[in-house]
């Protein structure tokens, strides 16, 4: 049985991609600090596979720390990285922290696979690396821009520092999985997305106004140059993006070759428009969620969404859950959390 880590194992993605590595059979640990994420959503990991995975409480900047797992863990096979910090808003009044956190936490992790001889990472990359993209939809060879926000910088200088890496080490192999939006929740509402206070992001924000606990949607912005005037994004299913993880790991586990960096875009190839997801969100749960229209947000981009043949030919995956399913478990969700 192959022995992977994942760290940010116990974060929205990170806790819909351990089910899904454990229902097909890997063996997990989980490195997490508990930054951004709760404790109990272990046991609903366990709730859903019937498994308990390894845990270890761990900053991944915290070098000797996170040696001291990979002694304990002996033979990790691979590891996903997740674990980072994520609100680019945030990241621009906390550059510095962004910058330790996201880029030192991988180097410092980078420095005990080597030390330990795991050679297979997976890393969550964003879209954001694009920028606003001058040609629709987005290759994995679409030009990267600046970056808008600290949060993207360290993206992208991440993307760099594995790049590098692979070509410096040869026996280290990559995947970058550049991931549109994330929207939904486990089937079960075992798991979801767990934001703190005031959600940044579009769907924990309609579903909170939805369960009365936020009074209106604010829309920021109806005059971008789109067909209704909001922002257009890529919202992909989080249990499609999980299983995206195995599939690249599997993969990667399965090559003979060493030394080889993949990149994939991971969405649906479909954008929709702040409005339009809010009416499909709407309609596929029979709920009235208020609205106004406010000013555009700054640093948002005005439409985005992915080309998609990459992951479908060469990973054999597509997003396939119905839009409607992927809304009524952001529903269900939400209602669980509110008891
Ligand atoms: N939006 C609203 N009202 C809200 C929240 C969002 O109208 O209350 C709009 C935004 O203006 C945007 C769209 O909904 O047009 C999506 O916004 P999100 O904040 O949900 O997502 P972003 O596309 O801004 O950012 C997300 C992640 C980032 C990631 C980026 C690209 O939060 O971490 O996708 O990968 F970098």
């Amino acid at each position: 049985m192959k022995k992977i880590a994942v760290t940010g194992g116990l974060g929205y993605i990170g806790s819909h991609t351990v089910v899904e590595l454990q229902n097909e059979g890997f063996e997990v640990v989980i490195i997490d600090d508990l930054s951004n994420s709760e404790i109990a959503v272990l046991a609903g990991i366990e709730k859903i596979t019937g498994k308990k995975p390894a845990f270890e409480t761990i900053d991944v900047c915290d070098t000797e720390k996170l040696r001291a797992c990979f002694k304990k863990h002996s033979h990790i096979d691979a590891v996903i990285h997740f674990a980072a910090y994520k609100a680019v808003g945030e990241s621009v009044a906390k550059a510095l922290e962004y910058y330790r956190n996201n880029v030192c936490g991988l180097i410092s992790l980078l420095t005990v696979m080597r030390e330990f001889e795991c050679a297979n990472i997976v890393f969550s990359s964003s879209c954001t690396v694009y920028g606003q993209p001058d040609v629709l939809p987005v290759t994995e060879l679409s030009p990267i821009k600046k970056a808008e926000s600290p949060y993207g910088s360290t993206k992208q200088m991440s993307e760099d520092i594995i790049t590098d890496t692979v070509a410096a080490e040869k026996s280290l192999s990559a995947i970058l999985l550049r991931y549109f939006n994330p929207i939904g929740a486990h089937p079960s509402a075992l798991i979801g997305e767990l934001p703190k206070g005031v959600p940044n992001n579009l769907l924990p924000y309609i579903t909170q106004t939805a369960a009365g606990l936020r009074t209106e949607l604010h829309v920021f912005g109806n005059d971008y140059n789109t067909p209704d005037g909001s922002c257009i994004r890529d919202y992909i299913y989080v249990l499609d993006l999980a299983q995206a993880h195995v599939v690249a790991l599997q993969r990667m586990l399965g090559s003979k070759e060493s030394g080889s960096l993949e990149i994939f875009n991971i969405g649906t190839g479909k954008g929709l428009s702040v409005l339009e997801i809010l009416h499909e969100f709407m309609q596929a749960n029979g709920v009235n969620v208020p609205y106004k229209i406010v000013g555009r947000r700054a640093g948002d981009i005005e439409q985005i969404w992915a080309e998609t043949t990459r992951a479908n030919e060469v990973l054999g995956w597509r997003a396939h859950t119905p839009l409607n399913e992927v809304l009524q478990s952001a529903w269900k969700w939400e209602q669980k959390l509110r008891g």
